[in-house]
């Protein structure tokens, strides 16, 4: 571990303190409408910011937590180096432990974001091939609406070392979670067609676009029975979005962002290995001096960069513990308030939305007039902008082909998001914009690129 400053001479502290469980809450006193206000005082007031699911929200008091990591790092960085730096992580790793209700911190690695977690995964795929233990030809299997950068980890990991990648169909708008087992069964039987082993299922907990709740629980179990070596869920969107608790979901791996729906500034993500003969395997992208010493201990030293993002995470925890129910009443909140908004938007439309209230989180998928002429992504890019250029409204809007034969299909929707500093307002201010561009015959085409 010999470094040239001198940097790795230290053992690596076990950090023998315990923090507190990080669900349970501490109620001091409970935060106010105006505190909530002030907290996220430093976002635009002239924007109606309905798009948290893109890159969440960090409010005033983490950001100063963040910014005295910072200035202590700053202010004498040999003492934060060797005193600071690793007991902080190892406190922050702790809170996460307790929050997803893992068996053990050295299951917990901190990363940077949901897209260096699936890094961390596919390459391991990589050296297999390489190396000889997967044969050409086996199979990773993952949703078709898998995120973009996550497919293009897939080619870049696994299609190039040798393997097929398998991505399963899903119907949008969706009805029920059946429609999804039963495309993901179908998947899994024409992965193995040929005789080949799956190597990998890559689950998404809550798509990116079109956003829906996936039955990570039922399809984890179906790779179970049909032998799938691995799973990894993708939960970009999971912690303070969705239920996680990773030993009841069962997947060998499961990141989730804390910058998208835990408070934390970007970027920080956890990634959970389940304890396993595999587990070595596993390494950071970043080779650093901590390589070889497991992936929790290669991720908290990736070179000399700010760490500040990853050890907020207590205070994070104390944010969220200002509220009633901590993060499981913030979680329940926003997705009743989300369909409600949802619900009121599709009324004054007189569209529909993607999926039935059960199978959405804190984001929900809001069918736009089919008079704006939405053709094409290109169409969804431009009115994302005039949106935000024109009305002061931010949020993001997928693209669906229509069916054959369909009459006056919907092929835009809006993904709208809730979260804690978000008002009515927001939403009243979208819906009247789409009403002015329907009564003003606005059509995406005529819009320049
Ligand atoms: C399902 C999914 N996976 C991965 C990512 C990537 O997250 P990040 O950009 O924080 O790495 C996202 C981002 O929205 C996502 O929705």
């Amino acid at each position: 571990m010999a470094s040239p400053d001198g940097k790795h001479c230290r053992s690596q502290t076990n950090g023998e303190a315990k923090p507190p469980d990080s669900k349970k809450q501490k109620i001091t006193e409970l935060i106010t409408d105006d505190e909530i206000m002030s907290e996220f005082s430093h976002h635009d007031a002239s924007v109606a910011r309905i798009n948290n699911g893109s890159f969440g929200a960090c409010p005033q008091s983490v950001i100063s937590a963040q910014q005295r990591w910072q200035l202590r790092f700053l202010r004498q960085p040999d003492s934060f180096y060797f005193n600071d730096l690793k007991p902080g992580i190892l406190e922050s790793r702790e809170a996460i432990r307790s929050l997803i209700s893992a068996d053990d911190v050295s299951e917990v690695s901190i990363v940077d974001n949901a897209t260096t977690a699936a890094a961390i995964v596919l390459q391991q795929m990589t050296w297999a091939f390489a190396e000889g233990r997967f044969e050409k030809g086996d199979v990773a299997v993952m949703l078709h609406y898998a995120y973009g950068a996550v497919k293009k980890s897939m080619e870049a990991y696994v299609t190039r070392a040798g393997g097929r990648v398998f991505e399963v169909q899903l119907p949008f708008p969706v009805s029920s979670n059946e429609e999804i087992i039963t495309e993901f069964k179908l998947a899994l039987e024409r992965g193995k067609v040929k005789g080949q082993r799956i190597r990998l299922a890559v689950i998404d907990h809550v798509t990116s676009m079109p956003s829906v709740v996936i039955p990570v629980k039922e399809l984890v179990k179906i790779c179970r029975e049909e032998g799938v070596d691995q799973v990894f869920v993708d939960a970009a969107h999971g912690i303070g979005c969705v239920d996680v608790d990773v030993k009841e979901i069962g997947a060998d791996f499961y990141t989730s962002n804390l910058h998208k729906w835990f408070f934390c500034p970007p970027s920080a993500a956890f990634l959970y290995c389940r304890k396993s003969a595999k587990f070595s395997d596993l390494h950071h992208p970043v080779v650093s001096h901590e390589y070889g010493n497991g992936l929790a201990i290669e991720s908290a030293w990736i070179g000399t960069r700010d760490y500040s993002s990853q050890l907020v995470v207590p205070s994070a925890v104390e944010f969220v513990n200002r509220f009633k129910g901590g993060i499981e009443g913030i979680k329940k909140r926003n997705h009743e308030v989300v369909v409600r908004m949802g619900e009121m938007l599709a009324e004054s439309w007189g569209t529909s939305l993607g999926c039935p209230p059960d199978m959405c989180s804190s984001m929900i998928m809001v069918g736009l007039p089919s008079c704006l002429r939405i053709t094409c992504e290109r169409d969804t890019l431009k009115l994302r902008a005039h949106l935000r250029e024109c009305y002061r409204v931010e949020v993001p809007i997928y693209y669906r082909s229509p069916k054959e034969g369909e009459i006056d299909p919907i092929t835009g929707y809006a993904r709208i998001s809730h979260q804690v500093y978000n008002k009515l307002e927001d939403y009243e201010r979208f819906r009247d914009a789409i009403n002015k561009l329907v009564s003003d015959k606005f059509t995406c085409p005529s819009l320049s690129a």
